[in-house]
């Protein structure tokens, strides 16, 4: 059961890019725990995720407060397996957390008040068993808390050492460009923006990539194989193991069906490229700069495995480039 990671995790293929213009680096791709590694989840198989990636070099494990099901579970999980494996390496780590999405009943169990964000704080870190994150995350904007409590919660999680930086997710640019600007007016620079962003979801490049590189935050982006769909998994039906077979998946089996045509052609694509189509969605992010690091989700060290491999070859041709665009637009 004990662990010696890998001597040689910093020789890999994995680069470390700059997050906006902070001190910190962040791994070119992060693992991600929402699912995969709650109660509901194989243990041994979440173990041997997060021992393969740290030996291959990736420093960023990313949670909320909610992952599991049940709600809770993926954070315990880690905590488990943090102090089983990682403790004498917490500073090699960057490992955030985030409040915003329905944890407990009652009025103080969601969104953005203070109230919520510290209680789920101080929450998150006995289940991780940490004394402090690196990252908090304000996880959603409340349209009905002022923005600057919201802000000045993350900026008081800083102040008193349970988290190092403060973030934001799923925030639209003229929100960012307001919380950043509180933020910097209270001393502490929000590092990063979370937000959907893949071939498939492209919300950010109308506006928010913009404004983050202006602002001077980095940016990682979540879900970039679209859950699944943008791999190699559905091109043939539903596999009874894949997430959008179970259950507790949050990929239901109506979004698979009409994405299948454009995954089939992007597959041949990436198969010209030498690439299975998982490595060139995430190849397709990393092109641009201001995507620090891209934030992925796996169930097995096989598909941890392949997305690693994506690192080799970041380049698009303008040909290539120019058919991916005509067959997201069909
Ligand atoms: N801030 C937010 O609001 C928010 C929201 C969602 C997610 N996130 C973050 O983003 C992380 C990643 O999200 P995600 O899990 O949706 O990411 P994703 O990378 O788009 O999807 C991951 C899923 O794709 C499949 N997959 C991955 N690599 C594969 C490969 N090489 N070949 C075939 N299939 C492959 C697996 O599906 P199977 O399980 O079916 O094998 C895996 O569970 C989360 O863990 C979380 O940290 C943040």
């Amino acid at each position: 059961m004990s662990y010696t990671p890998d001597n040689e995790r910093y020789d890999k293929s994995i680069n470390y890019r700059r997050c906006g213009r902070s001190g910190i680096k962040l791994p070119e791709i992060s693992l991600g725990l929402w699912h995969n590694f709650g109660g509901v989840d194989v243990l041994d198989n979440g173990r041997a995720m997060l021992r393969y990636a740290f030996d291959q070099g990736i420093t960023h494990f990313d949670l909320a407060n909610n992952y599991g099901p049940p709600p809770g579970s993926a954070e315990e999980n880690f905590g488990i397996l943090f102090k089983e494996n990682f403790r004498p390496y917490r500073d090699e780590l960057i490992i955030s957390t985030k409040a915003g999405y329905l944890m407990w009943p009652g009025p103080y169990g969601e969104w953005g008040s203070r109230k919520y964000l510290l209680s789920s704080l101080d929450q998150s870190l006995k289940r991780m068993g940490l004394e402090y994150v690196d990252i908090f995350y304000s996880h959603r904007p409340d349209p009905d808390t002022p923005l600057e409590e919201t802000m000045m919660a993350l900026d008081y999680a800083v102040r008193s050492g349970k988290a190092l930086y403060a973030g934001i997710s799923n925030y639209p640019a003229e929100l960012t460009r307001k919380a950043a600007d509180i933020l910097k007016q209270l001393g502490t620079p929000c590092l990063i923006h979370q937000p959907k962003y893949s071939m498939f979801e492209r919300w950010v490049e109308k506006g928010l990539l913009d404004t983050v590189e202006n602002e001077g935050i980095g940016v990682i982006a979540f879900s970039p194989l679209a859950q699944g769909l943008l791999t190699n998994r559905y091109l043939d039906g539903i596999p009874e193991d894949s997430r959008a077979a179970k259950p507790w998946g949050y990929l239901r089996e109506d979004q698979v069906t009409p994405a299948i045509t454009k995954a089939k052609k992007l597959n041949k694509v990436a198969s010209s490229r030498g690439q299975s189509l998982a490595q060139m969605a995430i190849a397709w992010l990393l092109k641009d700069h201001r995507v620090t690091s891209v934030l992925i989700g796996a169930s097995s060290v096989a598909q941890l495995k392949d997305n690693l491999a994506s690192t080799n070859n970041l380049t698009f041709s303008v040909v290539e480039l120019n058919q991916i665009e005509e067959i997201l637009k069909s």
